[in-house]
């Protein structure tokens, strides 16, 4: 009798769950990006919350463990602002969100994506500053913010990035000066231009990096 109650509970349990609660953490943080944009050409059709793991959902990869490693969301026409879940999808290797039209700020906690190679926002309408947490992202070899409108300057804390191999935020609105260490000793100057407010190499001991901002 009572293990009969038990494996009604249970039973219940299983199939009384909410559908939109089936999937599993990265899934949720994925759905609740999906919940945030707008998306006319119905590109995020396939992210169903009711899948124990968005590994079949378009444009999502996972590893051999079902853990997601890459957003794939370049040139899809998605439209709105992110949010601090992306920074869950902690395996995260590759951020793809280039051509597209989505505002407001960077998120801080996209720095906690620790695994993150590559990192492609250009082409957007972000504003706001460039997250000091990138900081954080040792394994970081591609970050291209350029075309948007971010202001501020560029965080100095980006110059220990040893892995950084292209780095590229013109066409923005920054200020301040251009650090000179670390990866920035091989940035071209294109990487910098169409910033009014930006002024050359940091001058280090002679003016404050963020002159001018
Ligand atoms: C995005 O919108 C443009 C202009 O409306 C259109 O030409 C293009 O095909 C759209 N892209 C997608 C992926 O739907
Ligand atoms: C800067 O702006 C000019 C004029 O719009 C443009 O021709 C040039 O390609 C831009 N530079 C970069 C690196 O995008």
């Amino acid at each position: 009798m009572a293990l009969r109650f038990l494996l009604s509970s249970l039973a219940f349990l299983l199939f009384s769950a909410s559908p939109t609660l089936s999937t599993n953490s990265e899934g949720n943080a994925l759905f609740a990006l999906k919940s945030r944009l707008s998306d006319p050409a119905n590109v995020l059709q396939s992210w169903d919350p009711s899948l124990v793991n968005p590994c079949t959902w378009f444009h999502v990869t996972c590893d051999g463990k079902n853990r997601v490693i890459r957003l794939d969301l370049g040139n899809t026409n998605v439209s709105g602002r992110l949010g601090p879940e992306l920074g869950d999808l902690e395996h995260l290797q590759y951020l793809e969100l280039y051509r597209n039209n989505i505002v407001g700020e960077i998120p801080k906690e996209l720095g906690n994506l620790k695994s993150l190679v590559s990192m492609d926002l250009y082409e957007n309408r972000f504003g706001g500053h460039i997250p000091k947490s990138f900081s954080k992202l040792k394994s970081l070899r591609f970050l291209r913010l350029n075309n948007n409108k971010l202001t501020g300057s560029i965080p100095r804390e980006l110059a220990s990035l040893s892995s950084l191999k292209v780095f590229d935020v013109s066409n923005n609105d920054l200020c301040g000066t251009i650090p000179i260490d670390g990866p920035f000793t091989n940035f071209p100057f294109q990487s910098f231009d169409n910033n009014s407010r930006l002024n050359g190499p940091e001058l280090q001991g002679l003016v404050p990096y963020d002159f001018g901002c």
